[in-house]
């Protein structure tokens, strides 16, 4: 079926969700998403950083659709034509959707160690308005112990449920979620058990903003300062294949490797994130390339890379066959090249 975005008309799966029909045009049409992660089933519609305007719904029925859509949940119907950068209704919307997020959201970019690489830094830059009109005070939380690995600043948090699906769906067993409701809403881990599943280390990768941070590289460097390098290693969980974050030749984070849409590709276990920082126990392949539009990365970052291709699915909230077989980590093949050796 025939989708135009902007002006950009794509022929897509049905299924297919006009955020993930927008990241095939890519580009300046791509809406922001702060809680969408593809890698992720049931995520979405969580934050309205996506809303898009839907000036025809359908070639069948070519009505508009009165309100703004949730890109990420909205399914493409034949015909239909969507604004996206190109509304100005959108654009203030997503003006609004900022200042909502950035509410209770502290503005400690100087100490955060997610600057730079930051969702939200990015769409504040992007869309932020220059004043706030919030005059009450921010919400904050107690500090709170989840680990020996991840910092949890849950004042940072914006309830995007990545980190609670990531652990629904990686590990076991879910001991973290999101308790209360409301201004009272917080991610927490019931009687501060501690998150020890090997694959617990992804939530620092997909939380957007600076709430989950790793703690073995905490105030460590500025992420701008760190050169970013694809390496492997024989890893027997994991596929090994990760980023290493390199100050000269030290390796002071290790990160799974991101897509354009600053995604994980493909999720890796805390030894390989966290025990792994000798630069002998890598096999560094050579620098890595980047597309995400960033605050701190601007001029760094390299042209746009391979034309995506996302393959959709019939239920779009169902999730893809092939995202379910990498997050069940069991269903990746670990007689790899590197482990034939
Ligand atoms: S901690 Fe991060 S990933 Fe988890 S809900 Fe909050 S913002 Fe989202
Ligand atoms: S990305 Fe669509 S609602 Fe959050």
């Amino acid at each position: 079926m025939k989708v135009t975005i902007d002006g950009h008309e794509i022929e897509v799966e049905p299924g297919t969700s006009i955020l993930q029909a927008a990241r095939m045009i890519g580009g300046e049409s791509v809406p922001p998403a702060m809680c969408y992660y593809s890698k992720l089933e049931g995520t979405g519609g969580k934050c309205r950083a996506c809303l898009v305007e839907v000036s025809k719904g359908s070639e069948a029925d070519p009505r508009p659709m009165p309100k703004l859509m949730a890109s990420c949940k909205t399914g493409v119907m034949d015909g239909m034509e969507v604004k996206s950068i190109s509304s100005p209704r959108v654009l203030e919307a997503r003006k609004s959707v900022t200042e909502f997020l950035l509410i209770n959201h502290p503005l400690d970019c100087p100490v955060c160690d997610q600057a730079g690489e930051c969702d939200l830094q990015n769409l504040a830059f992007q869309h932020g308005k220059e004043q706030k009109r919030y005059q009450e005070e921010k919400r904050t939380f107690e500090p709170e112990n989840i680990g020996d690995n991840i910092q949890l600043h849950m004042n940072r948090c914006i309830l995007c449920y990545r980190c609670v699906k990531t652990a629904e769906q990686l590990t076991d067993e879910r001991v973290h979620g999101v308790c209360g409701r409301g201004e009272h809403a917080q991610i927490s881990t019931y009687i501060s058990a501690a998150i020890e599943n090997e694959f617990s280390g992804n939530m620092i990768d997909v939380c957007p903003v600076g709430a989950l941070t790793d703690k073995t590289f905490r105030f460590k460097s500025r992420v701008w300062f760190n050169k970013p390098y694809n390496a492997h290693r024989n890893c027997p969980t994991c596929s090994g294949k990760t980023t290493v974050w390199m100050f000269g030749d030290e390796i002071q984070r290790v990160t799974a490797r991101k897509d354009e849409f600053h995604e994980v590709e493909e999720f890796i276990c805390n030894s390989c994130r966290f025990d792994h920082k000798e630069t002998s126990d890598w096999v560094i392949e050579g620098p890595r390339k980047f597309e995400k539009f960033s605050v701190i990365n601007q001029n760094n970052y390299t042209k746009k890379l391979d034309h995506v291709v996302i393959k959709t699915e019939e239920h779009i909230l169902e999730g893809r066959e092939q995202d379910r077989k990498k997050i069940s980590m069991k269903a990746i093949p670990f007689t790899n090249e590197e482990s034939k050796e």
